[in-house]
């Protein structure tokens, strides 16, 4: 209930009864005292006609008219007698005094004294005269006998009296009556309300306060006075208010306190992971020195006849090699995506081109497994990055083709929400993942089958790049599959209707032979350096290798033309690769082709490589795509070499 609101009905509570009261006594009063005004009225009407019927009474026996008309005008002079009559016996009127009001004999032939007419401004009362029966003392009559006789009828007095007077008392009496109910109902209002106040003001305070406490406010303390109704009340809430207040006070201290600690530890966590985050760089970045030589050598060495035993030893060393490039690959995948600086191209790639590459890859792991790739032909197109995609497809058929023994791996692509999106399914007839499993597959280093985490069975990295990749493209995917039933992984991509082109692959630029072409490796691992001249020597090319910047900058002011450079972005000293190909670049006065190589996998250095519009290739770099890279960035002329 709203405070006003409850003022108002303590208010009506206090005045209505005062005002009843007032109402009934007043209203008693004026009734009492108006009756008692008519009555008086009335008797002395019946007074001043007993004063005319008793001095007519002789008149009328003696039949004295004189003697009845001064009767009738000794009466007139009273101020409120408007006439006086006397009628004899059968209702002739014999005198009067005043202006009078006519009247019939039937009116006036009642028995005794009463109002025959009674008009606004008067009454017309009229009464019987009698003879007087006046007994005379004989002291000889019969005294046994007592003689009754009735008095005779002799005519009759009316008399017309005002009401004018009494009426203006009546008046009076009730204006006085009307001023006394005013101003006890006024007075009795007064005291009533200040009383009601008294209650009232004592729970407004209280519920003033509770709704300061509710409002959070406990800074404010009733003063609690003696006799205050409600003094239990105000005390109770004082004290609540101060319960509430170190309550407060209290919790406050504590969140300070938690948050404290809180901030401590999350410091200190991320102190650690700061430490941990270093060493895992460093720890990789020198990995990935030693690995990218070994891969190098090793590609050398497949160029080279060697016994049969030997080549597959060989053989075997490339596989050890490659499982710890693809880890590392997955390493840099997932820092890419950390930083965020995963390049994403979006444009329409063709459906059919995407499995004819995942046939052209995998094709060979499936034919190796005894396992039957089945891809089924897909001739839509659809919105997504090209690149992006296909290594998603090619995980997820990497997996399937991993963890089936025996049957068939379908890749399969269906139109769904109404031919809006395609979904990519890749099913097999494998092992199949428990229900349980299937959110904690997505996360980073999981795997199932693999606690001894054999490396050949990979990392448990595959999944999550997917999920982290998909969710980077706004790709949907979804995951069935239960325990031997075989799994199905889809994707499901925007469709786009297909461009007018001829073959994605025209316009691409011929291919380059490497025969002949001149360049420059600087590198300051010397195995590394070994091991890139070695293999560039084996594709035909000439090698101008420099161990620092110093070597590689005498190198071209002693004469020497290059036609590409491939510099290590770490070169051991104040110069580092970008600065170097920058300076080379300016030496020999024109855009010499250039790339990068680094075992850094830092998101800046990748950003300033971008800067400098350089491609970066992360160590260890597989020949296949150094080589691919040297032929892309060499001009087409350079084939005349
Ligand atoms: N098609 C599948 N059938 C059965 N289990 C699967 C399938 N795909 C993935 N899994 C399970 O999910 C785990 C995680 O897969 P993920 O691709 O992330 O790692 P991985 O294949 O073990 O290693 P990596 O992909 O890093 O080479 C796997 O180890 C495997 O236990
Ligand atoms: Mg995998």
């Amino acid at each position: 209930m709203k405070l006003r609101e409850m003022r108002r009905r303590m208010l009506v509570a206090a005045v209505l009864p005062v005002l009843l009261v007032v109402s009934f006594v007043v209203g008693a009063f004026s009734f009492s005292r108006v009756g008692e005004l008519g009555e008086a009225h009335a008797q002395r009407a019946k007074l001043l006609l007993r004063q005319v019927s008793m001095a007519s009474e002789f008149g009328l026996f003696s039949g004295n008219r004189a003697s009845l008309q001064s009767a009738a005008s000794a009466v007139k002079l009273e101020a409120d007698v408007k006439s006086v009559r006397v009628y004899d016996v059968d209702a002739q009127l014999l005198v009067s005094a005043g202006a009078f009001t006519p009247l019939d004999a039937a009116q006036l032939r009642q028995t005794e004294f009463g109002v025959v007419v009674r008009k606004a401004d008067r009454d017309v009362v009229a009464e019987p005269i009698y003879a007087v029966n006046i007994q005379l003392d004989d002291m000889f009559a019969d005294r046994r006998e007592p003689k009754v006789s009735t008095p005779k009828l002799l005519g009759y007095a009316v008399l017309e009296v005002s009401r004018s007077a009494l009426a203006a008392r009546e008046r009076n009496v009730l204006l006085v009556s009307l001023a006394v109910g005013v101003i006890g109902v006024f007075l009795g209002g007064f005291f009533a309300a200040r009383l009601g106040e008294r209650v009232v003001q004592p729970i407004l305070n209280v519920s003033r306060r509770i709704e300061r406490i509710g409002q959070g406010d406990f800074s404010g303390r009733a003063n609690v006075r003696a006799h205050d109704p409600l003094q239990e009340l105000q005390d109770g809430l004082n004290q609540m208010a101060m319960r509430l207040t170190w309550g407060r006070d209290e919790l406050e201290q504590r969140i300070v306190s938690a948050t404290q600690e809180l901030r401590q530890k999350k410091e200190e966590a991320e102190l650690a992971t700061q430490a941990k985050s270093k060493f895992l760089a460093a720890a990789s970045h020198d990995l990935r020195q030693p690995t990218h030589a070994l891969g190098m050598f090793i590609a050398r060495l497949r160029q080279i006849e060697l016994p049969a035993d030997a080549s597959q030893l060989v053989g075997r060393l490339e596989a050890s090699v490659q499982a710890m490039q693809d880890f590392l690959d997955g390493l840099l995948d997932l820092s890419r995506l950390d930083a965020g600086v995963v390049q994403v191209q979006m444009r329409p790639l063709s459906v059919s081109e995407l499995f004819t590459s995942v046939r052209t890859s995998l094709g060979q792991v499936a034919v190796d497994k005894g396992l039957y790739l089945r891809i089924r032909p897909c001739s839509v197109w659809v919105h997504s990055d090209p690149v992006l995609l296909q290594r998603m497809v090619m995980n997820l058929v990497h997996n399937a083709l991993r963890y089936t023994e025996r049957g068939t791996v379908l890749l399969c692509g269906r139109l769904v929400e109404q031919g809006r999106s395609l979904r990519i399914d890749v099913l097999d007839s494998g092992i199949g993942i428990a229900q349980t499993d299937h959110t904690r597959v997505f996360q980073e280093f999981v795997q199932l089958g693999n606690a001894d985490r054999e490396h050949s069975n990979g990392q448990g990295l595959g999944l999550n790049i997917v999920e982290r990749t998909a969710a980077l493209l706004g790709i949907g995917i979804a995951l069935r599959s239960s325990l031997g039933c075989g799994t199905r992984f889809s994707l499901t991509v925007p469709l786009v209707v297909a461009p007018d082109v001829v073959s994605s692959s025209a316009g691409l630029p011929a291919l380059v032979s490497l025969a002949g072409v001149k360049v420059l490796v600087v590198e300051d691992d010397i195995l590394s350096l070994e091991a890139m001249r070695d293999l560039l020597d084996s594709w035909g090319c000439e090698v101008l290798a420099a161990a620092s910047s110093a070597q590689a900058t005498e190198l071209l002011l002693r004469g020497h033309r290059v036609d590409l450079v491939v510099s290590d972005y770490r070169l051991g000293d104040d110069v580092d690769g970008l600065r170097l190909i920058a300076g080379l670049r300016a030496l020999a006065g024109r855009e010499i082709p250039a790339c990068l190589m680094s075992g850094d996998t830092d998101a800046a250095l990748m950003e300033k490589a971008k800067d400098a519009g350089l491609t970066l290739l992360h160590k260890p770099v597989r020949p296949a795509k150094l080589r691919s890279l040297m032929r892309h960035l060499l001009p087409v002329s350079q084939s005349a070499h």
